[in-house]
């Protein structure tokens, strides 16, 4: 039987801001629910989303055309001319294969092997001064933010911090050449925002398809002077690695494809967390003191705003054989969206699941970086960036506040969380 909940529409816009209550309601009435603006099943409870992202043989990460659908939409919406314009670009780029987060198994294993050579713990205990030192630089920022009379500095956390520091932590493990940053810079903003799926104007549908070449060769040039002349970041590896079972290097379209799978979903994801951990510090500013230098508790404040604030709302799976979910019957080839930020708020699993607990027991229970074989690979560099931000701000500040006036508000979109901009208050530390 189909499962509907007559009070809800999801892509509302207000409910896009603010998911939480319809989620709420969809849990309780209908977790599997039918959405047909997007011919899409909604699955919204801990465990149905737990059994369904487990059981990938019978629901498939094969979605990208889920995710072409609305480029196509776009690009059909697009007058003559620029159409023309985009055609002639991508007649120049080359043909992205899928690689990890849209394969299934054994072709999606070939290629995690490979990619999880850069996030081993070693990696990431090698990379700690570089994101130490990139976060020190964006502290630097904060101390150049306005200062009034009374010593209190304010500035926009999102542009001073919470989004240079994953763009520039990225840049550097990937070993993006410091003439080449700001292009980069530029060109990997694009490339992540395209996973909101907002609509575009014409003249922005060739200026992102611009950059996206542009990000290409760029990133192209580099596997190729990797080869010739190893460096030591992820490039090289993922140059010079070879693929298991076939043993031969990684061509040039399967390399910028994984790379382009680290841009879109390791950047804006990382400033989306920092953002809304800044927000729920200034919300209960008894926080601050009580996680300031206690290592632990802020790994659990961490997990917490991840729950609470899922950067990565949710993902499709293309469900593969008849079968049922939570009692609703699922034909082959439909579609589901599994719902990591309503599951993160089922009570179901999370005493009190509407208010942040840095006590927690077992917070990293969480599925913001999802579950099973698609786990987000990227996590131990995620947590470690969040964990080492958080505790070097309430090192050096202290008393954050919202700005007077300022009301965070996300970006409507289903897919990513952003905090646009944070406007907050704050004092050095002496
Ligand atoms: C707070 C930050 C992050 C969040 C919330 C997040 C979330 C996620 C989620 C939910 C998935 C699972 C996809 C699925 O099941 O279909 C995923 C996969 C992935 N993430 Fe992350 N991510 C974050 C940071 C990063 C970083 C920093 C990187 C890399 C530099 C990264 C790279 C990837 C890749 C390559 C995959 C695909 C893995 C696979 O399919 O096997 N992520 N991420």
């Amino acid at each position: 039987m189909s499962q509907q909940a007559a009070a809800v529409s999801l892509f509302e816009r207000e409910t896009l801001i603010d998911p939480y209550s319809a989620f709420k309601t969809l849990r309780d009435q209908a977790p599997v629910h039918y959405e047909p603006a997007l011919d899409i099943h909604v699955v919204t409870r801990y465990e149905l989303v737990r059994e369904a992202i487990r059981d990938a043989k019978t629901f498939s990460s094969k979605f990208d055309g889920f995710l072409n659908k609305s480029r196509e939409i776009m690009f059909a919406a697009a007058p003559p001319e620029v159409q023309q314009k985009l055609l002639d670009i991508n007649r120049q780029m080359l043909l992205l294969p899928p690689t990890m987060l849209t394969l299934d198994e054994p072709e999606h294993t070939r290629y995690r092997s490979l990619v999880s050579r850069l996030f081993t713990g070693a990696e990431i205990r090698k990379s700690e001064p570089t994101v130490q030192a990139v976060i020190d630089r964006s502290i630097g920022s904060l101390l150049s933010g306005h200062k009034d009379g009374a010593g209190c500095r304010q500035a926009d956390f999102m542009s001073a911090f919470a989004f240079p520091v994953p763009l520039r932590i990225i840049g550097d493990r990937l070993g993006i050449p410091e003439a080449d940053r700001p292009f980069f810079d530029e060109a990997a903003t694009a490339a992540a925002a395209a996973l909101r799926l907002s609509p575009l104007t014409p003249e922005e549908m060739v200026h992102r398809a611009e950059l996206a070449l542009g990000l290409q060769n760029l990133l192209t040039a580099l596997v190729d002077a990797r080869r010739e002349q190893p460096a030591d970041d992820m490039i090289t590896i993922l140059a010079n690695g070879r693929l298991q079972d076939e043993a031969r290097l990684l061509t040039h379209a399967e390399a910028l494809s994984i790379l382009q799978q680290f841009l879109v979903a390791g950047h804006e994801t990382t400033t989306s967390a920092f953002g809304w951990g800044m927000v729920l510090l200034c919300r209960r500013p008894e926080l601050q003191a009580e996680i300031r230098g206690d290592a632990g508790l802020i790994r659990t404040f961490v997990e917490e705003v991840l729950r609470m604030e899922a950067p990565v709302q949710g993902l499709p799976r293309l469900v593969t054989r008849d079968t049922t979910l939570g009692g609703v019957r699922l034909p082959a080839g439909s579609m589901i969206l599994l719902s990591f930020a309503a599951a993160n708020r089922d009570e179901r699993q999370f005493e009190d699941p509407d208010r942040a607990n840095i006590h927690r027991p077992k917070a990293g229970m969480q599925l913001a970086f999802g579950s099973g074989v698609h786990f987000c690979i990227g996590a131990p560099l995620a947590r470690q960036e969040l964990n080492l931000g958080f505790r070097a701000l309430l090192d050096r500040f202290t008393r954050f506040r919202l700005a007077e006036g300022a009301s965070p508000q996300a970006e409507p979109s289903f897919i990513l969380r952003n905090v646009p901009e944070l406007h907050i208050d704050y004092q050095e530390r002496r």
